[in-house]
């Protein structure tokens, strides 16, 4: 899928607002951000049974959590701050009861209780909260 990525800097990846005019504009398409599960799923598989209760942080509209369920895993829990993010993969994915979808800030996650997950996946979330991450990142692979 082409991504018009003209409108992106580093500085407003850490923004709600950004996101979700984002995802307005991709109207409900999917896409996975740096590897599709295909590639991961050797480490994920490694390290996350597949009866484990995952947190997807910063699911944005990619199609990891779905090959995960569609590989075996039972329960994700997926996280946005987007709330078109969210809404747009909640109505997508209603048929689908292993999969969870929240509108929330990873700066804020006193909603979930102690020792609810069994694992945390991040997928690119924190390298575009943190501009510096970012930065070094782009440097250290086109260079
Ligand atoms: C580069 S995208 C990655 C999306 C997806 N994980 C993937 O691999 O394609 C970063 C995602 O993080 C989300 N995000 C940014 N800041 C966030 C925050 N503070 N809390 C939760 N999600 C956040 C954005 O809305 C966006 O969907």
């Amino acid at each position: 899928m082409f991504r018009d990525v003209s409108s992106c800097n580093t500085y407003n990846y850490g923004d709600a607002l950004y996101w979700d005019a984002r995802y307005m504009q991709e109207q409900g398409g999917a896409f996975d951000w740096y590897q599709r599960y295909s590639s991961l799923r050797p480490f994920v598989r490694k390290f996350v049974p597949t009866s484990s209760r995952v947190l997807m942080v910063g699911c944005g509209n990619a199609l990891m959590s779905e090959d995960m369920v569609k590989d075996g895993y039972e329960d994700i829990m997926n996280i946005d701050i987007s709330s078109v993010a969210i809404e747009t993969m909640r109505r997508k994915y209603e048929y689908i009861p292993q999969l969870k979808y929240m509108q929330m800030d990873v700066r804020d996650m006193s909603f979930f209780p102690d020792e609810s997950f069994g694992n945390v996946i991040d997928k690119g979330m924190a390298l575009h909260m943190f501009p510096i991450l970012h930065t070094k990142f782009l440097t250290s692979i086109l260079s």
